[in-house]
């Protein structure tokens, strides 16, 4: 048998998206056997959800038997649900989370994503570690600058709100001098930050960008402003794109925050599969269980560590997490734990390993469960 999957990435021009896709396509063709072939198709949404409309128009029309969407709005996720439903097209999104209501619509669809709140804390987490908790000029407050990914993500949104929020709640004082979007992208990063720097100059001591591709931009530009990071500026980033992690292991960048591409485009793959083999995902799949949920959005108790794992298997991520088993059961029994003491959050699958954190400074030996940490290029 060959199935037919349509993938939608809402633009190519991304460093991050690009890591992710080649993975997906790879990710396929390892599943493949002698009798069941993945036809995987790739799109360019370029930025346009017009476009990226067509596409999905055009998937439909072709008969795919999945898609797994990376929509350029995540506000037109219930449009595109609604057409997928007519032909009734299960539904993988990734990366741009729709808002809970939209994700109720249909039991044929789910998300998979990491959790924005925690890469913004540990970019926080990583400035407040610092000997001078950030204050480069010694004035007495983390005076920084946000570089936004595009804030109608709520990735960008929270990986903003997080990252201040951790200095904050350990008492660092701090004032935001510019805050822009930046759209993730690392020309629009470098002009920012060029921008920023010549107007604040020395009383920048922070430089937060949302991901990588845009802290590379205002790598550059601090260069070319004659700072040196690790010395009078900080600089952080989200995705740990290798290109940072040498420079977080050279000192010319302060930190990065591990995004997993590899395990969620392996998780959005799985859950493809078990949507062509008549299965049903999170809380769809869990109607069956012991736990009966009202609605697509019920609360499902987990009484502690075994029945989470238990779950996780019923959850349908189990295979996944087991063939990776670094990255896998352990994170995403922590994912599911994390949704709210102990609870599972319906078909908000986000069980996804935590990111873990890189920085040049010192990492404690004992690891608590929630967070594993890379120093030097290494998991702990
Ligand atoms: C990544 C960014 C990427 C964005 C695309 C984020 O999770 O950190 O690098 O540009 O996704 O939506």
């Amino acid at each position: 048998t060959t199935y037919n999957i349509g993938v939608c990435i809402y633009k190519f021009d991304d460093n991050f998206m690009t890591l992710y896709r080649q993975e997906l396509e790879s990710y396929f063709k390892s599943l493949e056997t002698d009798t069941v072939k993945y036809n995987v198709t790739i799109v360019d949404g370029k930025g346009d959800m017009a476009e990226q409309t067509n596409q999905v128009d055009t998937f439909l029309a072709q008969g795919v038997d999945a898609l797994i969407v990376n929509l350029v709005q995540s506000s037109s996720a219930a449009t595109i649900t609604e057409k997928c439903k007519s032909a009734d097209v299960p539904v993988v999104y990734i990366n741009r989370e729709p808002a809970a209501e939209d994700m109720a619509a249909w039991d044929k669809i789910c998300y998979v994503g990491a959790d924005a709140r925690q890469s913004g804390t540990y970019q926080g987490e990583i400035v407040r570690d610092l000997p001078n908790k950030g204050d480069a000029n010694g004035d007495g407050v983390v005076s920084y600058v946000m570089i936004m990914g595009d804030p109608e993500n709520v990735d960008a949104q929270y990986r903003t709100e997080f990252s201040i929020k951790a200095l904050t709640d350990a008492g660092i004082q701090v004032e935001e001098l510019f805050n822009q979007r930046g759209d993730w992208d690392q020309a629009r990063g470098q002009e920012l930050a060029a921008t920023a720097l010549s107007q604040f100059g020395d009383k920048i001591d922070v430089i937060f960008c949302n991901n990588d591709a845009m802290a590379l931009g205002a790598a550059q530009a601090i260069e070319a402003a004659g700072r040196v990071v690790g010395e009078n500026i900080y600089l952080l980033g989200v995705d740990a794109l290798d290109e940072c992690v040498e420079m977080v292991n050279a000192g010319t960048m302060t930190g990065t925050v591990l995004n997993d591409h590899v395990g969620q485009s392996h998780a959005a793959v799985d859950a493809a599969i078990k949507y062509i083999n008549g299965e049903l995902i999170g809380s769809a799949a869990d109607a069956e269980g012991p736990v009966q949920p009202e609605h697509p959005h019920a609360v499902v108790p987990v009484a502690g560590r075994d029945d989470a794992e238990e779950r996780l298997g019923a959850l349908r991520l189990g295979q996944g997490a087991a063939r990776f088993p670094h990255q896998g059961a352990d994170a995403a029994v922590i994912a599911l734990f994390r949704l709210g003491n102990g609870t599972v959050m319906g078909q908000h699958l986000e069980a996804i390993q935590p990111q873990r954190r890189l920085k040049g400074g010192k990492i404690p030996a004992e690891k608590p469960p929630e967070h594993r940490k890379i120093r030097h290029g290494k998991m702990e």
